[in-house]
């Protein structure tokens, strides 16, 4: 049986991972923060009732906690998922930022060469390390990077890091570059879970306005549930490296919203409203990806932007009162 460590398990993209590589036949141990509320809603259905899934209490800014579960274990896979994943919050808490996303990963990478060689390791890079305008698009691994806001710093950092030990030490130390994705799992405060939230609670007469910040950016959306799988494909490599996960498909934050709003059979004029207060110090305006790097190990985006749209709203409806 093989064994994984997810950190982020928690998180969107780690509880579709957890539950991909159990029904691979694997062991799955999960690195969860010791919180003051629940936050484990994505993953409560995994451990209570899959006897090949385990959680541990870590954090990515403590080495001992993160060394100590990496020495125990001593996995096969190491995926790091784990991070301050939220932009614009990363320009409120940029210190934390850069301890969880860029220290944390190199806690791991430490232990993983002084305890666990053997293990390879999978890191959560992001499209947000882009993030120059008059680059030519769409984007691949050769784009230069200069990112705009404290995460994408961090998330460069570590994307460094994660080349460094894989040159320096020979450890098998791989990385995809996704652009974003989405699902009914979706944090609340990312712009497509607040979008389809609001869009299923105003049909339903229990909200009146919706409010957002920067309407013109773009961005490639894929389908979460579809990723997991290409991060998966990315570990059963051969070879560490590279690889960029997108749909080369882009659209708007209002076509977005046209389209949440149209499928319910509302205008979107008639509900949402502006604030400066959900804009960010410095944005990145467009984000459209090459994923042929992808292609070239097997992996395709299905789910298309419509259809995420409307599954998200779909999901939101059946779950109005959802906390
Ligand atoms: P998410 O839903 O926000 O999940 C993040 C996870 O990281 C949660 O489980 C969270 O735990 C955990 N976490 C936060 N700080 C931590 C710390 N200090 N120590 C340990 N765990 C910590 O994010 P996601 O959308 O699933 O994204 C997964 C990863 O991919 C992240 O690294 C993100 O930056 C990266 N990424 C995401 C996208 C995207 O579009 N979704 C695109 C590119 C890259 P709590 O539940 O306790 O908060
Ligand atoms: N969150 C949010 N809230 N974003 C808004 C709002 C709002 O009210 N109004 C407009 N936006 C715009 C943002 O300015 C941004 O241009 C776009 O919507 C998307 O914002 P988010 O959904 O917060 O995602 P993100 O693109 O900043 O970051 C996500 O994708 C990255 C990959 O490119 C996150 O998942 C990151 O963790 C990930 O690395």
């Amino acid at each position: 049986m093989k064994t994984a460590i997810i950190s982020g398990v928690t998180g969107q993209d780690g509880s579709y991972l957890a539950e991909l590589l159990l029904s691979k036949g694997y062991e799955v141990h999960g690195i969860m923060r010791r919180l003051s509320s629940f936050a484990s809603g994505r993953i409560d259905h995994l451990v209570n009732s899959n006897p090949n899934f385990h959680t541990y209490y870590g954090d990515l800014c403590d080495g001992t906690s993160i060394t100590g579960i990496i020495s125990d274990i001593q996995p096969d896979e190491f995926y790091n998922l784990g991070a301050m994943s939220h932009v614009k919050v990363s320009f409120e808490i940029p210190q934390y930022t850069l301890e969880a996303n860029a220290v944390g990963v190199l806690i791991v990478l430490e232990a993983i060469r002084k305890f666990s060689p053997h293990t390879k390791f999978y890191q959560a890079s992001s499209s947000e390390m882009f993030g120059v305008p008059g680059v030519p698009a769409p984007y691949n691994e050769n784009t230069p990077m200069i990112p705009q806001s404290p995460y994408g710093v961090a998330k460069l950092a570590a994307y460094h890091l994660t080349r460094q030990y894989r040159e320096g030490y020979g450890l098998f130390a791989t990385t995809g570059i996704l652009f974003n994705h989405e699902s009914p799992r979706r944090g609340g405060t990312f712009v497509t879970k607040k979008i389809s939230q609001a869009v299923a609670r105003i049909k339903n007469g229990m909200q009146d306005s919706l409010v957002l910040g920067n309407l013109d950016a773009k961005r490639d959306w894929g389908w979460s549930p579809e990723f997991v799988e290409a991060i998966y494909l990315i570990m059963q490599q051969e070879k560490p490296g590279v690889f960029v996960v997108a749909t080369g498909e882009t659209h708007t934050i209002r076509e977005f919203v046209e389209e949440a709003f149209s499928y319910v059979g509302l205008d979107s004029k008639d509900y949402v409203r502006i604030d400066d207060k959900y804009k960010r110090p410095n944005e990145v305006p467009l984000l459209i990806g090459d994923a042929s790097s992808s292609k070239k190990i097997g992996w395709e985006p299905k789910m298309k932007f419509h259809e995420i749209v409307h599954a998200m709203i779909d999901y939101d409806m059946e779950h109005l009162n959802d906390k």
